[in-house]
């Protein structure tokens, strides 16, 4: 079941491109059994490219041009691993019949020397009840104002079910030629719905203190663990934080990461925020409302966005590296990887991450902007990113596919006064 990722992932290293920047960030390094042919990884950012939860030609083409940008790997963004688990319209579920595109995109990607990661995740309380048509479910019964809706509280048998879900979902994402699967236990989802005493306020094993709110988490990642091969690169990306009050805090990320690090993760990814309240923490800058409003399907919140959208979604202004601070104490608390995210610009900032000691960046925004971002880096025909943090792409991902529309205007001017 393994063959196709094996196979794959060894001709990765035999790939490079020729280097014309003698930076260490364009240099190989290994993340368990797999070498990836530079330090820059794509961040996993929702493609609204799945119609009827199915990968479409162009989710395979976006993935191609990012590996043809010459980023190392990049993430296809959140998939769950169940139905139950959808928080968007035209978002991928694993399952047996769309194992066939998925190997079609891999190997798109792999014949561009890069690797290919899958973001494997369950959205817990905020599921869309449409697209689930049931109850959806949480750590305890909380309403969702994200959603208008009211979770029901997870049975042992429904943990069980939905960690062997994760099982299963990894190793078809093998089965589909990943390179390496990225389980999300942050942004709220799931498994931060567990790490959340904001989230989780059962009275059982599963609740209360710390200990108690890592073991589904851990157990989640030690099952992954379990049922891939060892040096199978399992990523796990999680809080630091979740920006407010009663969320988990940094001492807490902490003792996450040391235990996600002894349950079997390969390498960590320290994010924040909680897309069902503070949805724009984990990435920063303008608060598109405008877009939000014109992407927004249902009438309702259609309304309470153009009226009230201002006052529940803070801005929190964008700085380069703003994660830098916090992500150094879970970097000092591991040995495994520690892959940073958030605000990654310029090639000055990951020389400063690898000097701190991240063995790997992600990136999300800039490669959204331009996907040759890092072959122009390696190349030296830029420096830094030219995105201005408009945010546009996320109000508008689920409506017209990933993409920046503030570049594809730009180029439209360009074409028009020539
Ligand atoms: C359009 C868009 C969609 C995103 N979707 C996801 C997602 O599906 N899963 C996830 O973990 N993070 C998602 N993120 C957050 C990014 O992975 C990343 O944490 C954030 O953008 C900060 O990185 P950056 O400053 O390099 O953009 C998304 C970000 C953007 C801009």
């Amino acid at each position: 079941m393994c063959a196709a990722g094996t196979q794959s992932r060894k001709d990765l290293s035999m790939q490079q491109e020729p280097q014309t920047n003698d930076s260490k960030v364009f240099t190989p390094a290994k993340i368990a059994g797999i070498e990836l042919r530079n330090r820059i990884i794509r961040a996993g950012c929702f493609e609204g490219m799945s119609p009827h939860s199915t990968p479409s030609d162009d989710l395979i083409e976006h993935h191609r041009s990012v590996a043809a940008g010459g980023a190392a790997m990049t993430t296809v963004s959140y998939c769950a691993v169940s139905n139950d688990g959808l928080a968007f319209d035209h978002e991928m579920w694993m399952r047996p019949e769309i194992l066939p595109q998925l190997k079609r995109l891999t190997d798109a990607v792999h014949k561009e020397g890069a690797a290919a990661s899958v973001q494997l995740g369950h959205c817990g309380f905020f599921a869309n009840k449409s697209a689930i048509g049931k109850t959806p479910i949480g750590p305890s019964r909380k309403l969702c104002l994200f959603r208008y809706s009211i979770c029901r509280e997870m049975t042992k048998e429904d943990m069980i079910r939905v960690k062997e879900d994760f099982g299963k979902a990894a190793k078809m994402a093998i089965y589909a030629g990943f390179d390496a699967v990225e389980i999300h236990a942050g942004h709220g989802y799931l498994l931060s719905q567990f790490l959340s005493p904001w989230t989780n306020r059962r009275k059982d094993e599963y609740g209360g203190l710390l200990e108690n709110r890592l073991r589904f988490p851990a157990s989640v990642i030690r099952h992954v663990r379990e049922v891939v091969e060892e040096d199978y690169p399992v990523i796990v990306k999680m809080n630091l934080y979740d920006g407010f009050k009663n969320g988990l805090s940094i001492d807490d990320a902490v003792e996450v990461a040391r235990c996600f690090e002894e349950a079997g993760a390969s390498a960590l990814v320290p994010s924040c925020g909680f897309t069902a309240r503070t949805s724009f923490y984990m990435m920063r800058g303008q608060v598109p409302i405008l877009q939000y409003v014109k992407s927004e399907k249902n009438p309702l919140t259609k309304i309470g966005m153009a009226l009230f959208g201002r006052f529940i979604v803070k801005e929190i202004p964008f700085k380069e590296l703003f994660l830098l601070e916090q992500s150094k104490r879970i970097k000092d608390a591991v040995k495994i990887p520690v892959i940073y995210i958030g605000g990654v610009c310029s090639l000055d900032n990951m020389n400063t991450l690898l000097q701190e000691g991240f063995e790997f960046v992600q990136v999300g925004r800039a490669i959204i902007r331009d996907p040759d971002f890092v072959k122009k880096l390696q190349a030296e025909e830029i420096t830094a990113t030219d995105c201005d943090h408009c945010n546009r792409c996320v109000a508008e991902m689920a409506d017209k596919g990933l993409v920046c529309t503030s570049i594809q205007k730009e180029l439209k001017k360009k074409e028009y006064k020539s």
